[in-house]
Order: C-alpha cells, then structure tokens, then sequence
C-alpha cells in the first residue's frame, strides 16, 4: 500500500488535508516535530475519519529520521507542509527560520531523492509577492520578501525550480496560500496559535469567546473601501481539498507549477468583524490603532490558474469561514488543550 507522507501534518493545514485524504481513501502518514502543534489533532482526526493514519514524531532536518521513514514505509508522493511561520519571530531568528524552512526542504529532497519519490506538493505562501503592484495577483507577478519568513519560502521555490530543471522527473507544485481561516465543520479541529494570535481571525476568535479585551484594527487609512487591510480569506477545508487535487494532478504531470490557493475575494477588516458578530451574533470589541509595519493594503489571488489546472476552485463563503472559526473557538476556548 502507498501512502502519502505529510510533514507538519499535525499542525493547523496539514491536521485539515490529513482529514481530506482519509475522508478520500489515501493511507497517510505524518512526520511532525510538534514544535507548533499537539498530537490532539491527529487524534481527533482519527476519530472523525475512519482510514489509515500513521503518526510519527520527528524533525525534517534529521536526515537519518527521515530515511527510516522512507525505509519503512512505501510513499508515493510528499505534501511539505513542516515550517515555522511567524513573521515577527522570523526576524528575531533568522537562522532558525533559515534552518528549519531551507535547510530543512533541502533534506526532505534529498531523501525524496533517495527512495525515488518525486510527486512533492509545497505549501508556498502569497508572502511571495510581496507588496504586489496590482491586485488581483496572478502566479506570473514579480516575487519579493521583505523577512526572513517570506525569504525562506521564495528560497525554497528558486530551489525546487533549479532541482526540476536539473531533473525534470519530478513532479512538483507550489501551492501559494493567501489567508487560511475557519476550521472543520465539526469543530473538532482548528488553529491553535501560541500565545497572542498574530493573525486576524484567531485574535477576533479570542475577543469573542472574552479570552482577550479588544481587538486593534492597524490602520484606516489604506486605499481600501473603508480604509482597513483586505485580503483573501480562505476556508481551510476548502484549502485542504485544493491539497487533494495538486496531489491527483501530479499521478500524471512533471514539472514544477505555482498555482493560487484562493478566492480571488478581498475582505477588509471591519468585514470580517462585522460579518463574524452579525454571523455569530456575539460581540467582538475593537479599537482602531497605527499600521502594522510592513503591511500591505491589498492582497487577493486571481484563482483562474487553479481551475484551469486541477479543477480546484474555493466553496465555501465568508458566513462559512466566521461560523466555523467561532464553532472551533467557542467548543475549544483553549485549543488543544481545553
Ligand atoms: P502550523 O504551524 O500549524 O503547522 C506546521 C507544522 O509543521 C506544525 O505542526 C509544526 O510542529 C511542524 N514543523 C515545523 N517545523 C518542523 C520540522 N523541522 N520538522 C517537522 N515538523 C515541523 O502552520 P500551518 O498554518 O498549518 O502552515 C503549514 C504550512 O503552510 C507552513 O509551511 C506555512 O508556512 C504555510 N503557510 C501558512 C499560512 C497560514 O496563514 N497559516 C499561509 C501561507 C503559507
Ligand atoms: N490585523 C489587524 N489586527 C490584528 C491582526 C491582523 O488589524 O490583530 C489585520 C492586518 O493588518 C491585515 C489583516 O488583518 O490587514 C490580515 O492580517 P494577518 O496577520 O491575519 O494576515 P497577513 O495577510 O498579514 O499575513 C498572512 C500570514 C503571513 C503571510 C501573509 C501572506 O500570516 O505569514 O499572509 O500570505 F506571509
């Protein structure tokens, strides 16, 4: 029996796409340090798929880990989730995030390489694209980073184009998310952040269920509709079914191709919290404070090249996003560990 192997796969993504792929028949196996998860998740994915579900503890920068992975276990393709991914954090550490995002792809390559597994589907970022010219954003727009988190993500895509162009068996996509939020509609799992949420909708999930006082909104004065950051929320069970689609593209292409995971639908933040109290029907209290240096006014995808190429267009609405973040908080105040 083949599996597909998930790094990272116990961690906010990677726990959604594990349920998809059980829910669709894969054997699945997840290789995760838990260095920003808990094994809860895998566990209640277990409870609401039945399937085959491998869970090992281990870091993708252990060569010799991986390799008995390989040994043990036969893999048909990789879905690279595993990487640190705060971006004030990136900054403090660069080395770390360096280490652990570029270093640690590279040894997953290497090993892929080793057992001949080629089919790896990478969880790239819109972070790529920097401070984007125009809106929508296609795969073709010029990329750039401005932190070491978004450096480490375009790094690894300038690596795994040089790695197909050298051997151009491989079959790899880059899957480039924009705003992940929401959670399985059964509330069972869902994003977990440590300590103080740095993205929206965790922050709005805890001023709602009173674990914070309000909510800062950074700056009204973008050249948005109402002058608060849009960006295009993504419904992570849409965002795990887009994983299931790359991975069927990939039985039978080569090559590498970046493809937008997303709505191509710009919400700004007031239309979050409005449409997350209005939905809920509980309040979320917020003041409006001074920009978030380094943020960007306008950021959605053009999503045509994921239709056109693995069928994959976004279902689920924005009522879905807010209903099913607020079912995940309220039943798990404390995440994992409620
Ligand atoms: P997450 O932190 O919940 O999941 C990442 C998982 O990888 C965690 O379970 C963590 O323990 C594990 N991990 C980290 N380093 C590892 C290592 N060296 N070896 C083994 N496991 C390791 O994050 P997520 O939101 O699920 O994101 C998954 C991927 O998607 C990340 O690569 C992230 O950069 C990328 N991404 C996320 C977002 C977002 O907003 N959530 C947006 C764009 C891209
Ligand atoms: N925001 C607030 N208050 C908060 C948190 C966020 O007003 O407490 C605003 C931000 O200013 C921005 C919007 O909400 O306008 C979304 O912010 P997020 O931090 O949720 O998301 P970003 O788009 O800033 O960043 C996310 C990921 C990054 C990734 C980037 C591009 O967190 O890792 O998308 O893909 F690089």
């Amino acid at each position: 029996m083949t599996h597909i192997l998930l790094t990272g796969g116990a961690g906010y993504i990677g726990s959604h796409t594990a349920l998809a792929l059980l829910r669709a028949g894969y054997p699945v196996i997840s290789f995760d340090n838990y260095s920003n998860s808990s094994t809860s998740a895998l566990e209640r994915v277990t409870q609401l798929a039945a399937g085959n579900i491998t869970t090992l503890s281990g870091d993708i920068r252990d060569e010799a880990a991986l390799r008995e992975v390989f040994r043990q276990h036969k893999i048909s393709a990789v879905v690279h989730f595993a990487g640190l991914k705060a971006v004030g954090e990136s900054t403090e550490m660069p080395l770390h995030y360096y280490d652990n995002n570029v270093a640690g792809t590279v040894t997953l390559c290497r090993v892929m390489r080793e057992f001949n597994v080629k089919k790896l589907v990478f969880s790239s970022s819109a972070t790529v694209y920097g401070d984007a010219k125009t809106v929508p954003i296609a795969e073709s727009a010029p990329r750039s980073a401005t932190n070491p988190y978004g450096q480490s993500k375009l790094m690894i895509e300038l690596i795994l184009e040089d790695l197909v162009k050298a051997e151009p068996d491989w079959g790899i996509t880059l899957l480039r998310y924009f705003n992940p939020v929401g959670a399985d509609s059964s509330g069972q799992i869902g994003e977990d952040p440590n300590g103080i949420p740095n993205n929206l909708m965790p922050f709005i999930a805890q001023v709602a269920v009173g674990q914070r006082p309000k909510l800062s909104v950074f700056g009204d004065d973008y050249p948005t509709h109402d002058g608060t950051g849009v960006r295009d929320y993504i419904h992570v069970s849409d965002l795990a079914a887009g994983h299931l689609k790359a991975l069927q593209y990939l039985e039978t292409h080569q090559g590498i191709e970046a493809i937008n995971l997303g709505t191509g639908t710009g919400y700004s933040v007031l239309d979050m919290v409005k449409t997350f109290s209005a939905i809920n029907q509980v309040a979320v209290p917020y003041q409006i404070a001074p920009r978030r240096p380094g943020d960007i006014a306008s950021c959605y995808a053009k999503p045509d090249k994921a239709l056109s190429l693995l069928g994959w267009q976004a279902e689920k609405t924005l009522d879905d996003m807010v209903r099913d973040s607020w079912r995940w908080q309220s039943q798990n105040p404390n995440g994992y560990s409620s």
